[in-house]
């Protein structure tokens, strides 16, 4: 899919991988609709993409909201006239195994991961299916949406829901030449650790028993390689970006494991 010249929309566009993405569609000439709970940060990446000669329009936006990603949608659709790649990339994490979890935990976390990636999909597909030219969905879940880590029951969750809805979507958008890439990272140096302060208030927990934090595996990487992996994703329509190599060995042994699961019953 070319690029030069086509419209982006980026939810978490304030900061992280979502900042890397706006500034990498900004340099392949692309106009970015920027979304995020966070003005400052946006306003941030605003300045970076005008910095960088590019055209960018900060939206605050609620992605757990299904009113606010709409209005995200009327204003992205008025300014540019079409949306052709949209990245449903916001995205909060917590810690803590799942018997400990709060039901605000829940909330917070599926409102974020999950509806807020269902909130887009609903805003922009059928504008993006009517207007007949090439576009394409990327959804950010993770490489715990593929593997499951102790300690992270809640967020394991959101991402595997979002890389089974990924894998239909892509079935189901081939007939309209949309493509889905669903961007599945191990570490990223972001600031995800410190999610909490986009918590709203409303779902803040009222206890003060905090969990470890979950030791990662593997390597960080930086954001802009992440978004270099996910721009050429676009281009050769991949469904899967899997950024880190260490990722291989895990994902082996879970499928091994379901595969011993059958041959073991058959045996
Ligand atoms: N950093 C990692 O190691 C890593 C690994 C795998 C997946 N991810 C995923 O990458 C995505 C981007 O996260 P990041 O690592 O750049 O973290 P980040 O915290 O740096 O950026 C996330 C952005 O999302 C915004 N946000 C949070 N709640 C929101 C809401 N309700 N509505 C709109 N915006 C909201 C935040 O304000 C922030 O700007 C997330 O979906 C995350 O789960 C990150």
């Amino acid at each position: 899919m070319e690029l030069n010249q086509r419209v982006a929309v980026v939810t978490g566009a304030g900061s992280g991988i979502g900042r890397a993405l706006a500034l990498a569609f900004g340099r392949e000439g692309m106009r970015v609709a920027l979304a995020d709970l966070d003005e400052t940060g946006m306003a941030e990446t605003a300045g970076l993409v005008h910095g960088q000669g590019g055209e960018a329009l900060a939206v605050r936006t609620d992605v757990a909201d299904r009113a606010s990603v709409q209005a995200l949608a009327d204003r992205a659709f008025a300014a540019f006239g079409r949306v052709h790649v949209l990245c449903n990339n916001a995205g909060v994490a917590t810690s803590g195994g799942i018997e400990a979890a709060t039901h605000q935990d829940w909330q917070w976390v599926l409102g974020v991961n999950l509806w807020g990636v269902i909130h887009g999909l609903e805003a922009f597909l059928p504008r993006m299916i009517a207007q007949e030219e090439p576009g394409h969905i990327v959804n950010t879940a993770s490489m715990a949406g593929l593997i499951a880590s102790q300690g992270l029951g809640v967020y394991n969750t959101s991402k595997y829901a979002v890389v089974g809805l990924s894998e239909t979507l892509a079935k189901d958008l081939r007939p309209y030449g949309l493509g889905v890439s669903v961007l599945c990272p191990m570490g990223v140096s972001t600031r995800i650790r410190d999610s909490e302060r986009s918590r709203p208030p409303g779902l803040r927990n009222t206890t003060t028993a905090k969990a470890d934090p979950v030791e990662l595996i593997g390597r960080s990487l930086a954001p802009e390689e992440v978004a270099a992996m996910v721009l050429d994703a676009i281009r050769a329509d991949r469904l899967y970006v899997i950024t880190h190599d260490e990722g291989l060995e895990p994902l082996r042994r879970r499928f091994q494991r379901m595969e011993h699961a059958i041959l073991e019953r058959k045996r």
